[in-house]
């Protein structure tokens, strides 16, 4: 149903910030942190920064990605009044993650890709050695900030962010989905199997990302696991349009090469249904995530907004 607008909502109304908005200023809170983060100078008992493998981690993460996952984090955290600063530091430690996932994700062994985030490719712009260190050394870092005395986590907190980052990253998570996907090239999965490794892939960073936010706050075991599923709900819509936007998007508009899947022969969810099946899907889980979060009200209001944004987005 549609309320007419009366004038003085509309002061109020185009002061509000949209999504994007939203987006934009806590991209650039993060940015500035991961730039600090690699500055020349070294952390207490690093021996040297060299600085060719430095700049080709500034590379891979200083680029202009949409700093989605942690915006999940900055926002699940807010949700439950976690203090900001500790969300941020965590937010920069998955966003190293995430960079480090595409810095390999790019290599010619893997999905050999030339463009990323509208520029040449780590491997492209210094060589493909220099990528897997810069890789290496981005994952690695993750967790030295999520330990650093400046994020100021309470120690019990710190192990359990630690822990659940690093099962989302590795065999049981990101990695082993990254295999399932490179395996998928040569037999073709069934449906179970496809969202299996998409719950992976995609999946395991975006469920750490909502997941965090209740970690850091200490809230109920209730609420970490509605976090967790909306975390889930968001990670599956996330990689749905991640595939249909390989389809139907061109370059230009993702800054990385598209009409990858067909061409390899990857079976998607898009692959297997079509298109308008998958736009049906994206706005299920859409519903779902507002169901998942009713009980949190207009507090939940910016993470529905991130789920909406993320079914629509068209980059
Ligand atoms: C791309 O992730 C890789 C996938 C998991 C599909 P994003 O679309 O979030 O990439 P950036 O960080 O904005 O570049
Ligand atoms: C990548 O999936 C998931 C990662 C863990 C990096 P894709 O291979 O589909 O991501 P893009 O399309 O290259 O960003
Ligand atoms: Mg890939
Ligand atoms: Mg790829
Ligand atoms: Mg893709």
């Amino acid at each position: 149903m549609h309320h007419p607008v009366l004038p003085w909502q509309t002061a109020r109304m185009s002061t509000l910030p949209s999504i994007e908005q939203k987006l934009q200023r806590q991209a650039r809170e993060v940015e500035q942190l991961l730039d600090r983060l690699l500055s020349p100078e070294r952390r207490p008992d690093e021996i040297a920064r060299p600085e060719r493998l430095r700049a080709a981690m500034r590379h891979g993460v200083l680029n202009g990605g949409k700093r989605l996952r942690p915006f999940l984090v900055i926002e699940s955290a807010a949700l439950f009044s976690a203090p900001g600063p500790a969300a941020l530091h965590v937010a920069a430690a998955l966003e190293c993650v995430h960079c480090y996932s595409l810095v390999h994700d790019d290599l010619p062994a893997m999905d050999d890709d030339d463009l990323r985030r509208g520029q040449p490719t780590v491997h492209k712009a210094f060589d493909e050695a220099t990528a897997i260190l810069a890789g290496d050394s981005l994952l690695t870092y993750a967790f030295d900030i999520l330990c650093a005395p400046e994020a100021g986590l309470a120690p019990a907190i710190q192990v359990e962010l630690v822990r659940a980052l690093a099962r989302a990253s590795g065999l049981g998570g990101m990695a082993g989905g990254q295999m399932l996907d490179l395996e998928a090239e040569r037999v073709s999965p069934d449906e179970t199997g496809i969202r299996l490794l998409q719950a992976m892939k995609t999946g395991a960073l975006i469920r750490f990302a909502t997941e965090a936010g209740a970690i850091l706050a200490g809230v109920s075991s209730e609420d970490r696991e509605r976090l967790r599923q909306f975390g889930e709900r968001i990670g599956l819509a996330f990689q749905l349009a991640d595939d249909l936007l390989d389809l139907t998007a061109d370059a230009a508009t993702m800054g990385k090469a598209t009409g990858k899947d067909a061409a390899r022969g990857k079976g998607t969810l898009v692959s297997l249904h079509g298109e308008v099946w998958a736009r049906e899907a994206l706005s299920r889980l859409v519903a779902e995530s507002e169901t998942l979060l009713a009980p949190y009200g207009e507090k939940a209001e910016t993470l529905l907004q991130a789920a909406r944004f993320v079914a629509d987005r068209k980059n």
